[in-house]
Order: structure tokens, then sequence, then C-alpha cells
């Protein structure tokens, strides 16, 4: 996807760069915008010219989960970043909840104010819950753990998690079919939401099944490199194995694999072979959707302030061209599921 600036924008819509900017203003129209020191410009996604926000209709609450075996591969920010650009092609309108489901919580520990983090109950209580009697875990429970976060143009929930979580995990496993306890969870909530966005541990065992249990799709993510390359083959051989172990579960979903994104590709002739590799193995497993984003400072700098990609801003436009290619994957899932109405 091309990011235009928006004179080229003008001159493709045959239109007057004031209607562009005031179509931006009135937000009928996606734009990026970044600071440079003294100019404020705009970047319109090619992809999204004819798009408005009343051409976004939503449906039933879609779950999407994260899933790599493998730590340090950009998870927890592409959850952030993905949810940032559904909230950003809808103008904010898309009821976005994203559920850290790491004991590690770092998406909540990024995003959340350590008040919050202590005071509010986070998804390790509700597992708890879930352990001591499931008819506890209610409603309102499950949304008074839920903290909005809001920036300039992008807006979601977070369900914070914390290091107790690898506790009660352990605990449920003595439980009967542990794998449901975060879909009844998350079923309790759906309602209020058009996307749940699913950061997982990088392992694969019960927080993968329980992760995958609710999820409607996957997003895998990996990186080019020899390990990583050579484990994605058993991790898409231990998804298989998930979804027909599932198939009798109740209220299981049957979930697809979306896409995979292939993160921090350097040029070297190296991690050019592994992002082959990668390829090839989608392509073998009927993945469709692969998208590619490079190892970027940006990237690391943006998670480091705690800020997505899509509002930190700053001198150069390399933040745009990793942010391009997530908003890519947020505009395919939107027309995949029928949300963003095509003329
Ligand atoms: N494309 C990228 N380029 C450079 N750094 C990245 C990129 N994607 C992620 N990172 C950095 O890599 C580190 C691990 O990312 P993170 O999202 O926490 O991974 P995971 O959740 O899989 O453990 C973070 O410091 C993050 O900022
Ligand atoms: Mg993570």
């Amino acid at each position: 996807m091309e990011l235009l600036n928006t004179n080229v924008a003008a001159n493709r819509l045959n239109i007057s760069r004031a209607t562009i900017l005031q179509r931006v203003e009135n937000k009928t129209m996606v734009s990026l915008t970044f600071q440079t020191k003294k100019l404020k410009k705009h970047f319109i996604p090619s992809d999204f010219l004819h798009i408005n926000p009343q051409k976004i209709e939503f449906h039933d609450c879609k779950v999407i989960s994260i899933i790599q075996n493998k730590g340090g591969v950009g998870k927890s920010s592409l959850a952030i970043n993905f949810a940032s650009s559904l909230s950003l092609i809808s103008s904010k309108k898309a009821r976005i909840l994203i559920v850290d489901f790491d004991p590690q919580a770092n998406l909540s520990e990024n995003f959340l104010s350590q008040n919050i983090l202590s005071n509010k109950p986070t998804i390790a209580d509700i597992m708890r819950l879930h352990k001591e009697n499931r008819e506890l875990v209610t409603k309102d429970v499950v949304l008074n753990s839920i903290s909005t976060v809001e920036f300039e143009n992008v807006k979601y929930d977070i369900l914070p998690s914390s290091i107790d979580l690898g506790i009660e995990i352990e605990s449920l496993r003595t439980k009967t079919t542990p794998e449901t306890r975060l879909n009844r969870t998350l079923k309790l909530i759906e309602e209020f939401y058009d996307f749940i966005i699913i950061d997982t541990p990088p392992t694969v065992g019960l927080y993968t099944q329980m992760a995958l249990n609710c999820s409607d799709d996957i997003l895998l993510i990996a990186i080019p490199e020899e390990f990583p390359a050579r484990g994605f083959k058993t991790l898409l051989e231990q998804l298989e194995l998930y979804k027909n172990e599932m198939i009798d579960l109740k209220d299981s979903k049957d979930f697809n694999i979306f896409g995979l994104v292939i993160n921090k590709i350097e040029n070297t002739n190296l991690n050019k072979h592994y992002k082959d590799v990668l390829v090839e193995l989608s392509f073998k497993a009927g993945i469709d959707n692969l998208y590619f984003i490079p190892k970027l400072l940006t990237m690391s700098e943006s998670q480091a302030f705690h800020i997505p990609i899509f509002e930190y801003k700053q001198e150069c436009d390399m933040g745009f061209k990793i942010g391009g290619e997530i908003l890519k994957i947020a505009f395919d899932y939107l027309v995949k599921n029928g949300i963003i109405k095509e003329d």
C-alpha cells in the first residue's frame, strides 16, 4: 500500500487539496498526520481514498489472537498497532478490546498506569474466580477490570494481565475443560465490542488452546531467522492438532489462520533466505495473506515511549512505512469480514 500526500491524493481523486483537508478535518477520510519540526503533513493511504466512516459497518464481535511460540518477535507490538489500525481506519468508531493474556504483562505495563495496574482486577483475578466457582465471573466483574486508552487518532480498551496469571493457569489445569475458560469470560462482554484482540505468551500449550478456543481468526507472526523459521513449521502442525482437538468442546470457535506477519526483516542474504522459507511454509499451509515489516528503530522507539506507531511523531516517515503495512492488515481484515462495504 502506498501512502499519498494530500497533493497526490487530490490529483488522483480530481478534487482540490482544500476539499481533501476538509474531509480529513470532518473525519470522512483517513489521514495519517505527523509532525515535522515546522510542518504538519497529511498522508492518505491510497487504499482508503474511497472509504469514509459511513462505509464501515460492524457486525458481530470478531476475536483475533496473535500467535507465536517464540518471544521477542513482535506479538505485543502487533497487537497494539493492529488495534490502532482498526481504530484509525474507523475514525475511532470501532469498539476494540485488547486482552493481555501473557503473564509477562508487557503490554499492560506499557499502556496502563501503575495506579490502574495495582488497583484494578486483571485477567489473572478473573481466572482465579473461574477456578473457585465460574458463576462468580459475571459481566460486571469483567467490565470492571477493563480500562480505556485514548490517543489523538486511536482508542482501545485493555484487559490487563499480571505475573499471577502463570499460577492461575497452572491451577486451572486440574479443572474440567480449562481451554474454554477464556472463551466463557469473553462471551460475557462480546456485545460491547466489535473486535477483541488477544496478545498471547511465547508458548504453545494451555494458554494457546484457551486463546484459540475463543478466536474467529488468528494472526501469526514470525521473524526470518534460522530457529524461528524451523519452529514455524512445528507451530503450524501444533495449531492443526489443537484445531482438531477442539471440535468437540462446547462453544469452541473453528478458527481460521488469517495471515502471517514476517517481522524484523533486514536486508541481508540470510534474512532473505529465511523469509523465503517462511513464505513457502505459509503457502503450503494455505495462508494467503502475508505482510512484511522491516526491522526499524522507529518500531522499538515507539514501544519504548509507550505509543502506537501511528501516534509516534518524528522527523522522518519511517513510522508510516511500518504503519502502512499494519494498516493494510487491518484493511484486508475489514474487507474480508464485509465490514468495509465496497462499491
Ligand atoms: N519491526 C520491528 N523493528 C524493530 N524493533 C521491533 C520491531 N517489532 C518489534 N520490535 C521490538 O522488539 C521487541 C520485542 O517486541 P514485542 O512486541 O514485545 O515482542 P513479543 O510480544 O513477541 O515478545 C520490542 O522492544 C519491540 O519494540
Ligand atoms: Mg509480548
